[in-house]
This record gives structure tokens, C-alpha cells and sequence, in this order.
């Protein structure tokens, strides 16, 4: 198997992070007999000092050529003078928007380990495994038109999708749904909004071609009740823009520390997987930073854009040991617990 990766590690912590996720996908390379590659490219805020730019050709060029984009994170308080679209972040969705993906994958994972590090009662969170699928491209963020106008002291956004745009990213849902827990949640406001309406018709339609996996219909009010009540109800959830980037920053409370979670994003000319947590610089240089959702992450890139499922599921499985085994980066160790606090590169070193 071959793989070529453009890693932009970023700012802050960004670096600190994806240095233990390329480590482990050497490992996996090496045990494996395949030949990954590594490319480097600045992004964000290391990316302006460079050149003035936060996403410069050289590093869009290094991407769009890769097989997968691994990125650590953007953002560094030095640029907050800028206007928003000469900061690190601006970076960010620009590179997004030229990869052009349409799935957002966010999986929210209990660890049994972990029950405590969550708000919500372990007996609540126990064997929760819930993957987001949420659609990236369309809905009210994108749709036209959008203004404020300061005259009239009116303000518009249009929530619009096409029926193509719901079909693409169904199916990515139905797809991963048939090779898990075969049940897909969609998500939608169909009691009151014609795009709903047309989100539930068309979800309906492409459930068909998958016999094999059972539909569930939820509104999203009762959703975000149900995702704190129920959990572990729920396998893939399919949702349109806004309510997946609600619900699914909802459901990371359930694995407890927004540095254990991992995010991909498909559909586009090449897959883009950064953790979901950004730079950090309360803590960048400090060696506190949780490299295991960067390292869950690269356990995606295995399983999205390798298909190398078996390895990808070794990586987690090793994260799981290292969290049962009592290792503990400061933001999921908790007080009277007996662990044993380690570092940044200690615990990538243990996930090996
Ligand atoms: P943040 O995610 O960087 O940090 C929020 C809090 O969580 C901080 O207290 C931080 O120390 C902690 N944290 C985050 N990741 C952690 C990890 N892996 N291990 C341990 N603790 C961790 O969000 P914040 O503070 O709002 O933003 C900081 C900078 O990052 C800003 O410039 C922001 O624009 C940028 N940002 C970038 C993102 C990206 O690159 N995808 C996403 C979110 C923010
Ligand atoms: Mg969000």
C-alpha cells in the first residue's frame, strides 16, 4: 500500500500533536510493509511569518497532490490584529474549501477509562460509539442570499439544498453505517422547514438501497435531548450543516476532553483529517497537549484514505490500552484518580 501524506501541523500545539500522529503511522508502515510519505507544508500562523500568507500555493499545491491531508491546527493570538481573512484561520477554510470536501466525520467515542472525565454519568456514556456525518458544503453558511443591512436593521441567511447535494452525502452515511452498527440517524426540522422536508424525502429514497441498515427520522430539538439521554442509541447520525456542527460539538462532552476527538473530512478532491481541538496556546511548548486525537485521527486517515481498516482499528485499540492502563495527559486526568500523569511525546511513545 502506498500513501502520500501532506502534513501541515500548524500552530501552537499543532506540531507538538501531529509529530506523535506521523510517528504512529510510520509504525504502522513499517509493521505493515507499506510505503508511506510524508510532505511538509506550513499553514496559519508559521505560514504568514514565512511568506505573508496563511495558506501559501507551495503548501494548497503539496495537498491537492497528496493522498490525504493530515493538519494539526491554526491560530496564533499574535495575529489577532488582522482583519479575519489575513489570520491563521483563514487559512484554514481556505484550504477546506479547495480540498472541496462535503462529509464531515466526527466520531464520539465513551471510553470506559475515561467515565468520569465526562459531565454525564458513566451508567449514560458506557459503550456510546457515534459517528456525525455531517453535510459541509450547503445549508445556511453557504446558501444566498446572506446581508445585514445596517439601513433597514434587517439581516438574512437562506437555508438551501439541492436533492444531489442530500444524496452524496446519504450515502457516505448508509455506506459507513452498513459497515458498523447498521443504523443511521437523520436529522432534520421536517415539522417546520421545507428543506427538512425535502432532507427526510431524500434520506428516505436512498435508505432503500440499503436494505441492510435500518432508518431512524429525529427532529433536532429532541435530538439534542436525546444525544445527552440516550446515547448509546445511536450509531451513524446524519445531519445537514448547522445541526451537525451543534449536535456533534454536543456529543464530544460524551468522550470528556476536546483533545481526544478526530475528525475527517471526504468527498473532495483529497481527504482532509485534523483533530477537531484548535492551537491551544494556553498550553502550546508545554508538553500538556493530548496527542490522542490527533492520533485518532491518523487512525481515520488508515481507514478513509488507506483502507487499511484492520490497522486503523489497531491504533484505536492501542488508545484504548493506554487509557486502561492509567496514562494521562493533564486535561483527562482527574484529581484522586490513581494514573500517571505523562507528557505530549510520552503518550504517543505508549500508544506504539
Ligand atoms: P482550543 O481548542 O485551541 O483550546 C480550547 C481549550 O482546550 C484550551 O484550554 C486548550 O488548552 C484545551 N485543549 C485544546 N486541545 C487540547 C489538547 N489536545 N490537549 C489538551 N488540552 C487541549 O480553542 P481556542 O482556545 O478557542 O482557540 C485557540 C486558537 O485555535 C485560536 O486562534 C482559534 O482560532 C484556533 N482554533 C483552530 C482550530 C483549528 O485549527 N481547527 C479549531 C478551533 C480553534
Ligand atoms: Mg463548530
Amino acid at each position: 500500500m502506498r500513501l502520500k501524506v501532506a502534513v501541515l501541523a500548524g500552530d501552537g500545539i499543532g506540531p507538538e500533536v501531529t509529530r506523535e500522529a506521523t510517528n504512529i503511522l510510520h509504525a504502522v508502515a513499517e509493521l505493515g510493509g507499506h510505503e508511506f510519505t510524508f510532505v511538509e507544508g506550513l499553514i496559519g500562523g508559521v505560514a504568514i511569518t514565512d511568506s505573508g500568507s496563511p495558506l501559501p500555493t507551495a503548501t494548497l499545491d503539496a495537498a491537492l497532490d497528496a493522498d490525504a491531508v493530515l493538519l494539526g491546527a491554526v491560530g496564533d493570538n499574535k495575529f489577532n490584529s488582522l482583519t479575519p481573512d489575513k489570520r491563521p484561520e483563514a487559512g484554514l477554510l481556505q484550504i477546506r474549501q479547495a480540498l472541496g470536501g462535503f462529509a464531515n466525520l466526527r466520531p464520539s467515542v465513551a471510553y470506559t477509562a475515561l467515565a468520569g472525565s465526562s459531565p454525564l454519568r458513566p451508567e449514560v456514556t458506557e459503550g456510546v460509539d457515534i459517528l456525525f456525518v455531517r453535510e459541509l458544503l450547503g445549508g445556511l453558511y453557504f446558501g444566498a442570499p446572506r446581508r445585514w443591512n445596517k439601513e433597514t436593521n434587517e439581516a438574512i441567511n437562506t437555508m438551501r439544498y439541492t436533492r444531489d447535494e442530500v444524496v452524496r452525502v446519504a450515502r457516505v452515511a448508509f455506506e459507513l453505517a452498513s459497515k458498523r452498527r447498521k443504523k443511521v440517524t437523520s436529522v432534520d426540522k421536517a415539522n417546520v422547514l421545507e428543506v427538512s422536508q425535502l432532507w427526510r424525502a431524500t434520506v428516505t429514497e436512498i435508505a432503500k438501497d440499503y436494505p441492510e441498515v435500518t432508518l431512524e427520522h429525529q427532529l433536532v430539538d429532541s435530538m439534542a435531548m436525546h444525544i445527552m439521554n440516550i446515547p448509546r442509541n445511536f450509531d451513524v447520525v446524519l445531519t445537514e450543516n448547522l445541526f451537525g456542527d451543534i449536535l456533534s460539538d454536543e456529543a464530544g462532552v460524551i468522550t470528556g476532553s476536546l483533545g481526544m476527538l478526530p475528525s475527517a473530512t471526504i468527498g473532495g478532491a483529497v481527504n482532509l483529517y485534523e483533530p477537531v481541538h484548535g492551537s491551544a496556546p494556553d498550553i502550546a511548548g508545554t508538553g500538556k497537549a493530548n496527542p490522542l486525537g490527533a492520533i485518532l485521527t491518523a487512525a481515520m486517515v488508515l481507514r478513509h484514505s488507506a483502507n487499511l481498516e484492520q490497522d486503523a482499528r489497531a491504533v484505536e485499540q492501542a488508545v484504548l490500552k493506554v487509557l486502561e492502563a492509567g496514562y494521562r495527559t493533564a486535561d483527562i486526568a482527574r484529581k484522586g484518580e490513581n494514573v500517571q500523569l505523562v507528557n505530549t511525546q510520552e503518550m504517543g511513545k505508549h500508544v506504539h
